[in-house]
């Protein structure tokens, strides 16, 4: 597939995402998979301690607005959530009359560590996002579920892997499908983006990413920045889709080869 001009991230995306460019339904137990992030020439999505890093350019961040509107459900783990109270709308677009879609963000928190006094839940006050859904273990704490959902979060219990301790991504998508979320972008960080990309479907034995894009920033970190992936953690093989640039960073459009 040809990379259209590296100037237009509307249209790069619309020829690399397959539920954007020929809509269809997703399979019937989750929804359509992007899997997104930016890194460092060696490798680093964040810096030491995890310090918010932006790698992104101008160019490339706004492709990354334009994705959000390609999507109905945005997540991202609770490391990323505390650590960069990230905002997960769509902003830095183009000025046009119709409003652009906004994703739902999704936080995978097990045990609700989540804060209410976050952007997330400051801009769906004031209108500037959707209501942030907060997925937890099912025996999350009552009253800290009790607290949230009086601060305007939704709280969506779902079933932990005993072999992780971590939420069951099977069942994270499956009840994402079911509440009506067809397409989900995956944001990061480290440990939510190692766990999208090792896991294999329980049904179908398969990748449950449909879309790799990944920004190369031409910068380095160092050693003691966080890397993309967990240790341990064995990838997805890929095959690649479509490349491009974006100001001074390289776009890699990438799909598992099982999914
Ligand atoms: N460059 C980029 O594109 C980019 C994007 C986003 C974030 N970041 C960076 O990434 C760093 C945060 O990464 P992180 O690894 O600490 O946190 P994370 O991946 O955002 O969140 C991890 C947490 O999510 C919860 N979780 C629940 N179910 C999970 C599952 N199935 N798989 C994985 N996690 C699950 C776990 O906490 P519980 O056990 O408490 O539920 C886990 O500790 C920050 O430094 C941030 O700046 C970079």
């Amino acid at each position: 597939m040809a990379a259209p001009a590296a100037s237009d991230p509307e249209s790069f995306l619309k020829s690399v995402l397959n539920h954007v460019s020929s809509p269809a339904e997703p399979p019937q137990n989750r929804p359509f998979v992007t899997l997104t992030y930016a890194q460092s020439l060696d490798g680093k999505i964040a810096g030491k301690g995890g310090k918010q890093l932006i790698l992104s350019g101008n160019e490339s961040m706004l492709m990354t607005h334009w994705m959000r509107t390609m999507h109905e459900g945005i997540l991202v783990g609770i490391g990323t959530a505390l650590n960069d109270d990230p905002q997960l709308n769509t902003r830095r677009l183009p000025v046009r009359a119709e409003p652009y879609p906004q994703p739902i963000p999704i936080i995978l928190d097990s045990q609700l560590r989540f804060r209410s006094n976050c952007k997330l839940v400051g801009n769906y006050g004031s209108g500037n996002g959707r209501q942030p859904w907060v997925l937890c273990s099912e025996e999350a704490d009552p009253k800290k579920r009790e607290s949230l959902e009086n601060a305007g979060v939704k709280i969506v219990p779902v079933k932990s892997n005993p072999q992780t301790g971590k939420l069951d991504l099977d069942d994270v998508l499956s009840i994402l499908r079911k509440l009506g979320v067809k397409s989900l972008m995956v944001e990061g960080g480290q440990q939510v983006i190692s766990s999208f990309l090792s896991h294999k479907s329980s049904s179908t034995g398969k990748s449950a990413v449909d879309s790799i894009i990944v920004t190369v920033a031409p910068t380095y970190v160092g050693n003691e920045g966080v890397g993309a992936l967990d240790e341990g953690q064995l990838p997805a093989k890929v095959a690649h889709v479509s490349s491009t640039v974006m100001g001074r960073d390289s776009i890699v459009a990438c799909r598992p080869t099982e999914s």
